[in-house]
C-alpha cells in the first residue's frame, strides 16, 4: 500500500515539476515566482480535503549556480491572508537552480517539515524555457503537525487515494 501511493504521488509530482519546465521571455524581465505554503495535517506533502492554506508563512528563493554550487541569489517573502505569496526576482537566472523553500510557519502545531518528501519547490527562471509572461507557478510547499490527525487514513480513502501503512515513514 505504501509504494503504490508513494508511486502516485512522485507521479504527480513529476507531472507538476514538467509543466515548470520550458520559457520564452526577455532576460532583462523580472519574474513573479508565485506560490502556496499550506497545512497538511496528513503529513502526505500534496492536497487533502484536510489541508488549509497558511498566512503569515515565510518563504525563501535560493537560486544556485548549477556547476559551482554558489548561492547567487537569495529572495524572502511571507504569504498572505490566503497563504499565497509572490516573490518579485529579476530573469536572469540561465544555469542556475531555483528553488522555494518553506521557512517558518506561523502555526507552532503545524510547522514540521515533513522528511524524506519533496520540501523545495523547483522553478525554472531561464531566459528559453517557453513559458509565455511573467508569472512562475511553483508547486505548494507544506508543513504538518508532528504526528498527522487520526482521521488520515479515512480522509485519504474518501479521495480515492490509499492511505500508507502505519509503520510507513508518512506516520
Ligand atoms: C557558475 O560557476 C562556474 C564554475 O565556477 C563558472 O564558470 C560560471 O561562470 C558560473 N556561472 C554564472 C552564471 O555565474
Amino acid at each position: 500500500m505504501a509504494k503504490t501511493f508513494s508511486v502516485v504521488a512522485l507521479v504527480a509530482t513529476a507531472l507538476c515539476l514538467s509543466s515548470l519546465v520550458g520559457s520564452a521571455y526577455s532576460q532583462n524581465d523580472q519574474l513573479h515566482v508565485i506560490g502556496k505554503v499550506i497545512c497538511d495535517p496528513c503529513r502526505v506533502s500534496f492536497e487533502t480535503t484536510a489541508s488549509y492554506p497558511l498566512p503569515g508563512a515565510q518563504v525563501q528563493l535560493v537560486c544556485t549556480n548549477r556547476t559551482s554550487g554558489v548561492v547567487k541569489e537569495t529572495i524572502q517573502g511571507t504569504t498572505d491572508i490566503n497563504g499565497a505569496y509572490q516573490l518579485t526576482v529579476d530573469g536572469d537566472h540561465q544555469d542556475e537552480i531555483c528553488e522555494v523553500e518553506a521557512l517558518k510557519s506561523p502555526e507552532p502545531l503545524c510547522s514540521s517539515l515533513v522528511p524524506k518528501t519533496i520540501k523545495n519547490a523547483r522553478i525554472s527562471l531561464t531566459g528559453n524555457s517557453g513559458v509565455a509572461g511573467s508569472d512562475r507557478f511553483t508547486n505548494p510547499l507544506f508543513f504538518s503537525p508532528e504526528k498527522s490527525l487520526e482521521s488520515c487514513p479515512q480522509i485519504l480513502l474518501d479521495m480515492g487515494i490509499l492511505p500508507p501503512g502505519t509503520d510507513d515513514f508518512y506516520y
